[in-house]
Order: C-alpha cells, then structure tokens, then sequence
C-alpha cells in the first residue's frame, strides 16, 4: 500500500522547481521565505544537497539592505496575484517588499547538525547573510516601545487574516486601486480565504511601499498598517538564539557577529516578555499605534518555549488557557481561540489548525518538559494528517482539510516531526 510516508516525499518531488520549490501548485505558483525553509527540513529525506539549494537560493534574493523577502518570483509564475508589476521592488530577481517569519536560521541549524555543508566559505556566506537579516529586523521592525517584532502588511506575519491584526487593519484608508482580479479564488473556496475588504487593504498597503520606494525604515515607522506581532518576535528569538550557536559552533573568533546576535536576544527576551497580558493570561499582540495589548490568544501566544523563554507563574497560567483551548477542539492548535467571537474554524488564519505552527509549539513544548502536551499536538497533528492527507490547514473540530492541498510544508514537518 501506498504509505503516508511516500505521499509525503511524492508531494516534496511534485512541488520541487529544480533549486527551490513551491507551497502547493496553483494557489502559490512562486517561491515563498517561509515555506522553503521548512521545504529545506523535508528534502533531507530525499537528498541533503538539495535541501542546501533550496536555503541557499533562498538566502541569495536577499536585497541590499539586508532583508530575504517574502516572495520570490522564479520560472513560471503568471497564476499568482499580486505580481510583479504591482510590487515594482526593482530587484534583479522580483520580489515582493516585505519579509516574512525569520525561520530560516533555526533551519540552517538543524540541517548543519545532521548534514553540514562541506564548503566552509558557503556556510561562512550563510551565516554573513543571516546576521544581517537579523540586523535589518531590529533596524527596519523593532518596535521601541516594547522591544518586540512589528509588521507592516498583515503577510509579514505570515499569518494573514489573524482577527489579531482588525484594529490595524481598520486604519488603513482604502485607496482608489485599478480594478484587479483575485487568484487564490481560482483554487480555494471563499469561505476559506481572506475577504474581499482586506484584499483591498492588502493592495492599499502594498501601494503605499511602492510609493515610498520600499524603503523599509521609512515603512517600519510609517506604513499605514503596523502591529507588533507575537509570531515574527518568538520566531526571531528562537532563530537568534540558533544563529548564535551556529556562530560559536563555525566563527568562535567573530566577536562582531557574536555580540551582535548576543544583544538581539537579550532585546528581543524583553521584546517578549513585554507582550504578556495580564488581562488573557497569555503572550499577544500589542497595537503601537493606540499603544495597548489586543486581549485575545492566538496559536502564536503559545511560542513562548519555542522561543527560549520560561517565566515563573506566567508558564502556568499560560498553560491554563492551553488547556482550556484543548478541551473546546478536537484537534489542536487552533490558530485563534474558539471561545472568542471572532472565531471562524474554516477561514485560513482565524481558526484552522497549521502543522508548522503545531510543530514549532510542539518542539518548544519538549524541550521545556512540557511532554503530555507536546504530545497532544503530535498526535493530534498526525491524526489531521490518517484523515484529511496533506492539506495546507485544518478545522479544529471537523478535521476537515481547508486551503490547498498536497502542501509543501505539511508534508515536510510530518516527516520531520509527525510519523
Ligand atoms: C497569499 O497569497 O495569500 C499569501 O499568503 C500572501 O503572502
């Protein structure tokens, strides 16, 4: 019979562009920051060489300023909305304009620890290109208040309709855009996706950069959208507190880099600690702009292990509202929580559970002795995966695969983590 196992390495073969790969096939024709990343972890398991390409071609779009976009436009990519022509970000491969969650560093290091590279100079590039990505964020995206990670276009996050992110989102005047046709809907149902006012948010915000030449200082004070997200701030600490090992493990002499990347973590420790609510008993979102908390738990709250930090008392009580979720779904995590009424358990990130977020949750949770509910989120996640396959995310409670299917990065961490 035809395992799992193989659907998942058959689905890593059919999304492979040759040196980077591609989300899924028809919803996302284009290369994206995260998700190769987490393609880099799966391709191990068919060839190790080509999990370097696929980081290594990642860390090349980086632009002269220092940051890896969020997507790269390689090969074929007319099927995806918004393209080029409306980024405009005159890079010699397009891009888009922003960034997306600082995975990759974390990435390297897994895959330095089970197949180093044996070029010395290209890890030696890789490291350079990743202490200085990291100096963009704290550059172009820390937010002074709270020392923590601000984004300006809800994609930054990664997590794109996050209920997390409406108060932002409000502010944003809709400008008078040129009448543009959605693509996600060709492939996706509605009920499923982003709504036709963010869509339009979304563009607005994008204009806004390209009218400001994507200068990204500018944006990250100025854009007319900007939250500061609890996401992109535990995934940059986790991923510093890789890179610093990977610098002590290859560069031990590089004082520079090391205490560079030594000073990001203690900020960015802060940063995190400074997002926790007293009144949701979880780390959150923080609006910079009316300067106070948004009182609502998200999968992302629950990153805090994963991020390396462990507050007395706060732990606990974080671990409450875990539990308090894991009682209301069938399947965890879900990405926003039930018990609110912003709820939506089909509609991409205001509901539906995403196995990259399970497994970074889920690795964050083992390593701090959290063991029982490191394994509800494995087992729960495979479960997803006997009875819906290799969607790009779930219903909680149905278990119902949503999104597009045959997904890159979900066949990635079941190999990597799940079976
Ligand atoms: C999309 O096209 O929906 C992507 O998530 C944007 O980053």
């Amino acid at each position: 019979t035809h395992s799992l196992y193989q659907d998942a390495i058959d689905i890593l073969k059919t999304n492979d562009r040759g040196t980077y790969s591609l989300p899924t096939q028809g919803l996302y024709p284009v290369q994206f920051n995260w998700d190769s990343a987490f393609a880099a972890l799966g391709y191990r398991f068919i060839n190790p060489v080509r999990a370097w390409q696929e980081v290594q071609q990642l860390a090349s779009s980086q632009w002269p300023d220092g940051m890896i976009p969020h997507i790269m436009f390689r090969g074929h990519h007319d099927g995806y909305f918004p393209g080029p022509s409306i980024w405009k970000t005159g890079q010699f491969t397009p891009t888009s304009g922003i960034t997306q969650p600082p995975v990759l560093a974390s990435v390297i290091r897994r895959l330095d620890d089970t197949h180093p590279l044996d070029d010395s100079i290209e890890m030696h590039d890789m490291l350079r290109r990743l202490v200085r990505w990291h100096e963009w964020f704290i550059v172009a995206r820390q937010e002074p208040q709270t020392e923590a990670i601000a984004i300006i276009h809800p994609w930054e996050s990664g997590r794109d309709n996050m209920s997390d992110w409406d108060s932002g989102m409000a502010r944003v005047e809709i400008a008078d855009l040129p009448p543009y046709t959605r693509r996600d809907l060709d492939h996706v149902d509605a009920s499923q996706r982003p709504t036709k006012e963010q869509y339009d948010r979304y563009l607005t915000i994008i204009k806004y950069g390209r009218d400001h030449q994507w200068r990204q200082d500018h944006l990250g004070q100025h854009s007319p959208f900007r939250m500061v997200d609890p996401g992109m701030t535990a995934f940059l600490l986790r991923s510093s507190r890789d890179l610093l090992a990977l610098l002590q493990k290859h560069q031990p002499d590089n004082q520079a880099a090391l205490s560079t990347v030594q000073q990001h973590i203690e900020s960015l420790d802060r940063g995190w600690k400074n997002l926790w609510n007293d009144k949701v008993n979880a780390y959150t979102c923080y609006d910079p702009v009316e300067q106070k908390h948004i009182n609502s738990v998200s999968s992302a709250s629950f990153l805090s292990c994963f991020a390396g930090v462990y507050e007395e008392g706060r732990h606990e009580k974080l671990m409450g509202e875990f539990d308090r979720i894991s009682n209301k779904v069938k399947f965890m995590v879900p990405s926003f929580d039930p018990d609110h009424a912003d709820f939506d358990a089909k509609r991409y990130w205001r509901g539906p559970v995403w196995h990259v977020i399970n497994d970074s949750i889920g690795r964050g949770f083992a390593e701090h002795g959290e063991t029982e509910r490191a394994e509800r989120i494995r087992a729960d996640s495979e479960a997803l995966i006997t009875q819906s396959k290799f969607f790009e995310y779930f219903d909680p409670i149905t278990g119902e695969g949503l999104g597009g299917k045959d997904f890159t990065w979900t066949a990635s961490v079941y190999l990597d983590w799940v079976m």
